[in-house]
């Protein structure tokens, strides 16, 4: 005999348990399985742990998706000013760290501590450590076969993440059961990732390992303006990851170092100033030192006095400042990537619940869905968003 619930929901993740949470609210019998022994871990190691649980700029602009237009409803639906409410309800102290990102004061797993807390009022059942065998539609519903007996539920809820950090229990599972159901995909790639160089670029920037600038990162018309950071492995830091979004092979990333900033203007004040002083000095008021040294060497400008230095020569030597291009290699995957690009193809799905068109209590939410944020809270507002959209009709 298979055990009954209305709604079976594949993922305790952010999405999975908002999808409960609400849907256990209008008197569902829920339950939740999970095949990790912890729910919402992604959560617990999010934001440095302190999670970046939404952003206050959570327009659908800031989401990338084969049809832009599906995250509207869900996004409209619920808020950042909706979780907002019910984070502070629970009494958990937040903070806007930059841009709009918004984290716990104290650790993300106050989070995770207030998802289980609404899923226990709403008496939404959670089973950890469960292995799913099988999926299958019946004359009712679904059924669920784990390796510890069947469920059935009237409603099937996929939340069980994308493939990013396959470490964590990632697994692409939603997208084998959406083409069990025959549910188109959208082509998956790993997204906010640190994108790598190969061992000759490598070896050109090796002094610069660990240094930081801010820049404008730019991958054809999209355009970042963040910190950037040079590796041992390639580029990392905020700037890098949401570029990387954009990337695709064999494009370069236009890298505009000091963004408004005039460095030719502050390196002809500097020879007006202090003719004798080096060009990698002058500049090295303005950039890391390392970073200095490095346009001055490579421009074959080293140790040359600003004296000796036309304008036309600043020009140029800061026109490579503010363009400079390196072509990635290849980026460091679903190992590190914080998202996947892709997933379930929104044209299968209603916009205001989350539900197959053509399989009728079928649901789809959070990452696997081809609905993918910017780097900074924008991928958990998209997880309570349709998991809440799907909670109010499963
Ligand atoms: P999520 O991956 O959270 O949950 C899926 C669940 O399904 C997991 O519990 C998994 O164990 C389970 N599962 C998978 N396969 C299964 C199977 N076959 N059977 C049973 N269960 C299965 N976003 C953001 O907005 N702010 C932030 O600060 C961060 N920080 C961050 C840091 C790092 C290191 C990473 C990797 C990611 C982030 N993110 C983020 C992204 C964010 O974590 C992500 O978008 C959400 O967790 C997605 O929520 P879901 O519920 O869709 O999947």
């Amino acid at each position: 005999m298979a055990e009954q619930y209305d709604v079976v929901i594949i993922g305790a993740g952010a999405a999975g348990m908002m999808a409960a949470i609400e849907a256990g609210k209008r008197g569902r019998r829920v339950l939740v399985i999970d095949h990790a022994r912890a729910p919402g871990e992604k959560i617990r190691i999010s934001g440095g742990g302190r999670c970046n649980f939404t952003n206050i700029h959570a327009s659908p602009k800031r989401f990338l998706s084969a049809n832009p237009h599906f995250c509207k409803s869900a996004l409209a639906r619920y808020t950042p000013q909706d979780f907002i409410t019910l984070v502070e309800r629970h009494g958990i102290a937040w903070h806007e760290k930059t841009l709009g990102q918004l984290f716990c004061d104290d650790s993300a797993k106050d989070i995770i501590r207030m998802l289980l807390s609404e899923m226990k009022e709403a008496r939404a059942v959670l089973r950890l450590g469960v292995q799913v065998q099988s999926v299958d539609k019946t004359l009712s519903g679904f059924r669920v076969v784990t390796g510890d007996g069947a469920i059935d539920g009237s409603a099937l809820v996929i939340a069980s993440g994308g493939k990013s950090i396959p470490k964590m229990g990632a697994t692409g599972f939603a997208y084998r059961i959406a083409e069990q159901f025959g549910l188109p995909l959208v082509e998956t790639r790993p997204a906010l990732v640190p994108l790598t160089l190969d061992p000759a670029q490598l070896e050109s920037l090796s002094a610069l390992a660990g240094v930081a600038v801010d820049a404008e990162a730019r991958s054809g018309k999209t355009v970042f303006e963040e910190a950037v950071l040079i590796t041992h492995r390639g580029l990392s830091g905020p700037a890098i990851l949401q570029i990387s979004s954009y990337w695709r092979e064999g494009g370069g990333i236009r890298l505009g170092l000091l963004p408004r900033v005039d460095v030719a203007a502050l390196l002809k004040a500097a020879r007006r100033d202090n003719g004798r002083q080096a060009l990698q000095t002058a500049l090295g008021e303005h950039l890391p030192k390392r970073l200095a040294q490095f346009f001055a060497e490579t421009a074959g400008l080293i140790n040359r006095s600003l004296a000796d230095l036309s304008d036309k020569v600043i020009d140029s030597f800061c026109a490579g400042i503010k363009d400079w291009t390196i072509t990635p290699a290849g980026s460091e995957g679903y190992r590190t990537a914080e998202v996947t690009l892709g997933g379930v193809d929104t044209k299968a799905l209603d916009s205001r619940t989350m539900q197959a068109r053509e399989v009728p209590g079928l649901y789809f939410v959070g990452e696997c869905v081809d609905v993918t944020g910017w780097l900074g809270g924008y991928n958990f507002q998209w997880a309570w968003a349709s998991g809440f959209s799907a909670g109010q009709v499963a």
